[in-house]
């Protein structure tokens, strides 16, 4: 199961200058009966100032970076290099944080662990959405020492955005979807060249039923299908990797929903 873990103040902050804005043993104890002998992801920016991997759990560094880690790290680059990681675990995987890598896995996590911290927190940079627990119930709470408490829910089964309904195509989500084909256009010529193909390709099969009214329509919508597809062969050439519908032809739905979130 992919579990969020995390500890949150009055006002929905979670860090301050890079750590935490607050120190109680009794949830650092709480975490750590949490994990130990599981998988904890966390992001970069968590990683940098705990430097070294916390005992007994296989802990993974979530980084798009060359940054340096114990071999005994694992550094992966998408949530889909996660979840890949997690079919292969008998155990359960804790999402631990940051807000970043949190957003990440917003659509995947299928239970929260959240301990209230009594104290709101000024200053502080980093903040849940104060709507992270929408869609979940609160299935268990208990009080650790020093007034905190915490609160263990799980997603709704009818709620919009259990995994399995709200996922589509394979079981994955679309944010999963798109993750994965950003990975292969990462080149700003490959970028470029997606952002005016693939509306051009769109446009070719939209305008196909003006063939019906005016035949002669079918020059511009040959030109825009040849021309939107070798701009995304000619920007796949400077990634220096093929499209990825070349392996699984759901990419090409995949892309134009890539495209509405580069440019709206
Ligand atoms: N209260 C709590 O429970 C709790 C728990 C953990 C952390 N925190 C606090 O949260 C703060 C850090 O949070 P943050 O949001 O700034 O950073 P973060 O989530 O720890 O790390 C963000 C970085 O992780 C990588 N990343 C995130 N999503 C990714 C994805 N989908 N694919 C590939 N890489 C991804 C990126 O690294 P690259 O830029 O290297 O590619 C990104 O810049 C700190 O203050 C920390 O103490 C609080």
């Amino acid at each position: 199961m992919i579990i969020g873990i995390v500890a949150i103040s009055k006002n929905y902050a979670i860090g301050k200058d890079g750590k935490l804005p607050w120190h109680y043993s009794a949830d650092l104890r709480f975490f750590k009966e949490m994990t130990t002998g599981k998988t904890i992801v966390m992001g970069a920016n968590t990683w940098r100032p705990i430097g070294k991997p916390l005992p007994n759990r296989l802990n993974v560094v979530l980084t798009r970076s060359d940054i340096e880690t114990p071999t005994e790290v694992k550094k992966l680059r998408s949530v889909n290099e996660v979840l890949e990681l997690s079919r292969t675990l008998t155990n359960d995987v804790f999402i631990i944080g940051g807000a970043k890598v949190f957003e990440s896995f917003a659509d995947v996590i299928e239970k929260w662990i959240v301990t209230y911290i009594p104290e709101t927190i000024d200053g502080a940079d980093t903040f849940m959405p104060e709507n992270f627990l929408g869609g979940f119930t609160v299935t268990d709470t208990k009080d650790l020492s020093d007034g905190l408490q915490v609160k263990t829910l799980v997603r709704n089964r009818s709620g919009v955005k259990s995994l399995q309904e709200a996922s589509m195509m394979g079981g994955r989500t679309w944010d999963i979807w798109i993750d994965e084909y950003s990975e292969t256009h990462q080149n700003t010529v490959n970028e470029a060249m997606h952002i005016l193909g693939i509306p051009m390709i769109a446009a070719s099969i939209v305008l196909l039923p003006t063939l019906f009214i005016e035949f002669a329509m079918w020059r511009i919508i040959v030109e825009l299908f040849v021309i939107g597809w070798a701009l995304q062969f000619i920007g796949h050439f400077f990634e220096g990797k093929p499209p990825e519908f070349l392996k699984d032809r759901r990419f090409l739905l995949v892309g134009l929903r890539w495209w509405f979130k580069k440019v709206f």
